[in-house]
């Protein structure tokens, strides 16, 4: 052919992470196919919808079966039910959006990528080692990329004044990727350290993009949200997610906040988010959309806590048994993530292929989430009990 292509996508990585994760268990399986393996890869859940949830949606299909109750299109950002349902969420954390804040989707993957739609050249600051999607749908626009050191020094919780030492210059302007609690690091910045970067970020004319999908994994005094800190909405966008929390995974619902107020160039991001949205997406389904309500209804999130506190046995029981190895982790307390030191010295996939072939245990080789992450491992604790007991059983035996 004689198109032209994005020659940007010439600087990705040949596969998407957890492609290449599942590409090489493929292989192995196909080569032993008597291996028993525990997959504590890709977070993916285990535990099926909560029954409020499933309910909700049994309810919502037998109304699309009638032609009173059947629904087409579903309104632009979602349906005001659902809006209002996540409009109440935020009150809990002391937070007030109006409802032309929220715009649903179906992951907060497609929103953090799709994000990158409504900017120009402007420098891309992002953690390393940190959820991959970030600068892959930056890499595809050729943005040009700033990495902050995610380390042991500074805690995994990088600051502004380390992005301007990685800079070596003075900053305006940037767009800056959080992720708290962090994927994949646990990592969980707390309420001085998100005013600091607020401040930073009105200081500098810049916008903070707060990936909040582990927000349900907090515990403690720390913030769920970035719009706790005040100042906020005036330069932040925050994607947030039902995926680990209410089990969505395959069920797909999500949503992004973009405050009113926020404007560059003469332009309200607001707006161009919904303008983009209404272009390229045409919602959620509303069976799906019920069951989100279902999941954010005061019954839908005691369901949701007893499925986050199944898996933080999980983590607590994943726990023990690297400190009984003496083997250095983070996370797990407040993240359904171990970040774990791969023993030995061992490189990332080095460890990871160990893993998969003497201990039948999948895990995510650290270096897939930066360079920063190279050395070590991600766990997740989405496994069933019986799986990740057997799991610990295995990596004690074998470490
Ligand atoms: C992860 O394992 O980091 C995520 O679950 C993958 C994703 O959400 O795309």
């Amino acid at each position: 052919m004689k198109i032209k292509v994005n020659e940007n996508y010439r600087l990705l990585e040949k596969n998407y992470l957890f492609s290449e994760v599942a590409r090489r268990v493929a292989r192995y399986r196909e080569a032993h196919p008597e291996a028993k393996i525990i997959h504590l890869g890709i977070g993916d859940v285990t535990l099926p919808l909560p029954k409020v949830v499933t309910r909700a949606m049994a309810a919502a299909v037998e109304e699309m079966a009638s032609r009173e109750t059947f629904r087409g299109y579903a309104p632009e950002a979602g349906y005001d039910f659902l809006l209002k349902a996540i409009q109440r969420h935020y009150r809990r954390f002391g937070v007030e959006l109006a409802l032309g804040e929220i715009f649903t989707c179906d992951g907060a993957k497609s929103d953090v990528a799709n994000l990158t739609e409504l900017f120009g050249e402007n420098l891309v600051c992002i953690p390393d080692p940190v959820y991959p999607v970030y600068l892959d749908s930056n890499l595809m626009l050729g943005r040009e990329v700033a990495f902050l050191p995610a380390t042991r020094e500074n805690e995994y919780l990088p600051g502004p004044a380390e992005l301007e030492d990685a800079v070596g210059h003075a900053l305006e302007g940037v767009i800056i990727y959080l992720c708290s609690p962090n994927n994949p690091t646990g990592a969980v910045y707390d309420h001085a350290q998100l005013e600091e970067w607020v401040r930073f970020a009105r200081a500098t004319g810049s916008l903070i993009i707060f990936d909040s999908a582990y927000e349900a994994f907090v515990t403690g005094d720390f913030p769920h949200s970035i719009f706790e800190v005040e100042g906020a909405k005036a330069c932040a966008i925050e994607v947030a997610s039902l995926s680990k929390s209410a089990g969505f995974t395959g069920t797909r619902c999500s949503w992004t906040v973009v405050p009113e107020e926020l404007e560059a160039g003469g332009m309200h991001l607001n707006e161009m988010w919904l303008r983009r949205q209404t272009t390229k997406f045409n919602g959620v389904p509303y069976v799906v959309q019920r069951g989100a309500e279902a999941a954010l209804s005061p019954e839908g999130e005691a369901e949701c806590a007893a499925l986050v506190d199944y898996y933080r046995e999980n983590a607590e029981l994943m726990g023990s048994v690297f400190r009984d190895c003496g083997i250095a982790f983070t996370g797990g307390a407040q993240s359904p993530y171990l970040w774990v030191t791969c023993p030995r010295g061992m490189g990332s996939w080095e460890f990871f292929d160990w893993l998969l072939e003497d201990v039948n245990v999948v895990g995510t080789p650290g270096a897939g989430f930066g360079a920063y992450g190279e050395g070590h491992l991600r766990l997740t604790s989405f496994g069933s009990h019986e799986a990740t007991a057997e799991a610990c059983e295995r990596l004690r035996r074998f470490l």
